[in-house]
Order: C-alpha cells, then sequence, then structure tokens
C-alpha cells in the first residue's frame, strides 16, 4: 500500500426531507448565492423545499447552468457574487451545477484578471467561497469532493480544477429525488459511478486490499441496485444504496493508497467537448478499448473484478480478464447504453488524431497509473472505440 493522507471535510446529512436541515447548516446572517439549472427542481418540488427551508436568510438566485457549464455562462453569476456580496452558495443541482459553483468559489476569492486561467493553468483552490449543496442527481461525487469540471465553448476544451478550498461545507442527499429523474439521467449516474470505481481500481495489486474490496462493494452494489433503479425510481431502498455508491465512488475514499488511472476520465471530456455527448456515455464508450489497449499491464486486476464482481470462476487469468471487458460492456449496454462512438457521431474518423493532438498541444504526455500513456496509445485507444 502506498503512503496517503486522507481528509474529507463534507459533511453529509443522508435520507428522506433532510432538506429541513439546512438552515441549521448555513451561517447565520449570510447572504445566499442559490445555484441551480435548467428548470428540472421548479417541476419536482426541490426549488420550493429549499427556498422554504432557507426563510429568514437573504438569498439571491442564479439558474439556468446547462449540463456541463460552460466559463461564460458563469461569468454574469461571478459579477453577482460581487455585486451582491454574496458571502455563502448553495448548489441546488447535479453534478454540472455543483461544479459550477466549485468554480464559482474559486474565481470569486481569485485575483488574476481572467478566472478560467483557473483551468488552464492548473491552479489549486487552496481557500473558496464557502457553499453547501443539495443534490438532484446520484452520479458524479461532486458533492463530496474537491474536484470540477467546466467546460469552454470558444476554446471547445473542457478542463478540471480543483484544490482543498473547493469541498461543499456540507451535502443534503435525500434519495427520493431520484423519482423525478428520466431514464438516461438513472443510467447516466450508474455507469459515471461504475467508472469512477474502475478509474481507481483498473490498474496494477497494490497491495491494498481494504481498497479493493470497497471498490468492489461498490461494483457490486451498483449492479444490484441498477435494474431496480431502472425499472422503479420510487424503490426507496435501491435509490438510497444507489446514491449512497455514487458518493463513495469519488469522495476519495477508495482512490487512497493505491494507483490511479483515470484516462478514460481525460479522453471522455474530449468527447463531450467536441460532440456534446453525455459526459457517462463518453466513458462507456471508452472504457473496453482502454482495457483491451492496456491489456497486458491490466490483467491480474481485470481476471480479480472478473472473479470477485462476476463471479467468473472458471479459465486461466488472460481468459477471466478478457471476460471481465466483456462483462463490463454488457453491464452499459444493459442501462440502455452505447459503447461505441459510432452511435453517436456520424462523422467521426478524425476523432482519435484531433483528441490525440490537443493532448500533445496541452503536453499531457503520459496518462494513466504508470504517467506513460502518451497521445499516440491515446489515438489507438479512441480509434478502437469507434
Ligand atoms: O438542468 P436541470 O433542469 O436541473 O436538469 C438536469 C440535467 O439536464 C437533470 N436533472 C438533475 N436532477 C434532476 C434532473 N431532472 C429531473 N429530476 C431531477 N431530480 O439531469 C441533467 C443532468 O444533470 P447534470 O448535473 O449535468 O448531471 P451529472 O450529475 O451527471 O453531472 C455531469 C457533470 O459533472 C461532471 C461531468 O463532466 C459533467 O459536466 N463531472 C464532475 C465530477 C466531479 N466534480 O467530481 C466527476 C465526474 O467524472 C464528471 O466529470
Ligand atoms: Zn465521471
Amino acid at each position: 500500500m502506498q503512503n496517503f493522507e486522507f481528509k474529507n471535510p463534507t459533511k453529509v446529512i443522508f435520507g428522506k426531507d433532510q432538506i429541513n436541515k439546512l438552515s441549521g447548516e448555513i451561517p447565520e446572517g449570510a447572504k445566499v448565492l442559490m445555484t441551480y439549472g435548467g428548470g428540472s427542481i421548479k417541476k419536482n418540488g426541490i426549488y420550493q423545499s429549499v427556498l422554504e427551508a432557507l426563510k429568514g436568510f437573504e438569498v439571491v438566485e442564479f439558474g439556468g447552468i446547462p449540463a456541463n457549464p460552460e466559463y461564460h455562462g458563469l461569468l454574469p453569476a461571478l459579477e453577482l457574487i460581487k455585486k451582491e456580496r454574496i458571502t455563502f452558495m448553495l448548489a441546488v443541482g447535479g453534478g454540472s451545477v455543483i461544479d459550477a459553483t466549485k468554480f464559482l468559489s474559486s474565481a470569486a476569492l481569485y485575483d488574476g484578471n481572467e478566472p478560467w486561467d483557473i483551468l488552464a493553468s492548473k491552479i489549486r483552490t487552496e481557500k473558496g467561497l464557502p457553499f453547501g449543496t443539495v443534490l438532484t442527481i446520484p452520479a458524479t461525487g461532486s458533492e463530496s469532493n474537491s474536484g470540477s469540471v467546466i467546460s469552454n465553448k470558444e476554446t471547445k476544451e473542457k478542463l478540471s480544477m480543483g484544490g482543498p478550498g473547493l469541498f461543499p461545507q456540507f451535502s443534503i442527499l435525500d434519495p427520493s429525488v431520484i423519482k423525478s429523474l428520466p431514464e438516461r439521467q438513472i443510467a447516466n449516474g450508474l455507469t459515471d459511478a461504475f467508472t469512477h470505481v474502475l478509474e481507481q481500481y483498473m490498474t496494477y495489486p497494490a497491495g491494498a486490499y481494504l481498497q479493493d474490496r470497497f471498490a468492489e462493494g461498490i461494483m457490486q452494489t451498483l449492479i444490484e441496485v441498477a435494474p431496480r433503479v431502472m425499472k422503479d425510481p420510487n424503490d426507496y431502498e435501491a435509490a438510497s444504496n444507489f446514491m449512497w455508491c455514487c458518493t463513495m465512488a469519488l469522495n476519495g475514499l477508495i482512490q487512497k493508497g493505491v494507483p490511479t488511472d483515470w484516462a478514460i476520465h481525460a479522453m471522455g471530456h474530449e468527447l463531450t467537448a467536441l460532440y456534446g455527448i453525455d459526459h457517462a456515455r463518453t466513458l462507456a464508450i471508452l472504457a473496453s478499448s482502454h482495457y483491451k489497449y492496456g491489456f497486458e499491464r491490466k490483467k491480474e486486476k481485470l481476471a480479480q473484478y472478473a472473479e470477485r464482481v462476476w463471479g467468473i470462476t472458471e479459465g486461466t487469468l488472460e481468459e477471466k480478464a478478457k471476460v471481465g471487458i466483456t462483462k463490463t460492456d454488457e453491464f452499459f449496454q444493459s442501462l440502455g447504453i452505447d459503447t461505441k462512438l459510432s452511435a453517436y457521431v456520424s462523422d467521426y474518423e478524425n476523432t482519435a488524431k484531433e483528441i490525440a493532438s490537443r493532448f500533445s498541444e496541452r503536453g499531457w504526455l503520459g496518462l494513466g497509473e504508470h504517467k506513460d500513456l502518451n497521445p499516440e496509445d491515446v489515438e489507438k485507444i479512441v480509434e478502437m472505440a469507434y
């Protein structure tokens, strides 16, 4: 096991009707900016419940944040924060709204001219404007981590930022929100969380028995509840397990003391930036190609995954490892998710070259757990995903 430090300061408040606890979590006298997305919270009642719970606070709203939040679209919110002298933010939404709020948290205290530099120059945020979240869709884990992903329509980029200043102060997780989610978003959430675990697990054996079993436990639970939440989002037991899995998949715990990969996400973000494909679907497109390409170096973990998560006991190590890859694709497909780029984009022939050349330009020359996956490798992997 590798050395590590672990600190996750986000307070999680989990369960039915927990929005009622909101006011007790926000500093007294705070002037609150409530951020939200394109309007789902107005249809499912979450907007009203939050406003009700915020009675007594001065609240300014910034709605309309789209999926895959975009830098220029967030600049008016930044002006609002300064003009209104906002002291606390409350993100009510999914990964997109929470990530947008993290960007605002960092940018509000940033003294450079162009806040995009926080992303372009990989500036870590040590301190941000404090914020909490009310999660409306389980998927990204953003409610309990310090990362954020922001797009830029001018450069067609989607880049990450982070730092210890960007953990939410608290996150309210009420699994009842799943009831109002369209099937497509439930499938996305399952796929995103599953791939988060894979990115932190499918590397090489590192003698971290507990981390492996945490990861396998999350994947097994997602596999178990997936058909139930897809069939009946009112199934609270399945929904609560689904939601907790998503948080645990990316709150920092399972990556401690182990090597991590994250190449699928790096490549996937490009597919969203280029074609607007849902984040989770980009991961489903790339996962099996990535594992086939890196087979020799990942086969021990692939075989362990096949055996422990999918119950494959027959065959050699290589045979089991291969079944592990097939099972992963089949799992995503069982959620109605296509696993090839050609199912989403008709004009895809240059995609691999374009992504590889973007990585070269940015100096991203060594991805993956060995930090040696170069743009040529990336080109081949993306091509395999056509
Ligand atoms: O905008 P509204 O109208 O609210 O609709 C949203 C949106 O269209 C809808 N939705 C959310 N909650 C709902 C609901 N519809 C009905 N009922 C509800 N209760 O769902 C749609 C998708 O929302 P979004 O927030 O975009 O989804 P998700 O949570 O999957 O977030 C995706 C974003 O997070 C980033 C992704 O790249 C993408 O930009 N990620 C963030 C990560 C992080 N910060 O740790 C890690 C991830 O790997 C990921 O990259
Ligand atoms: Zn993800």
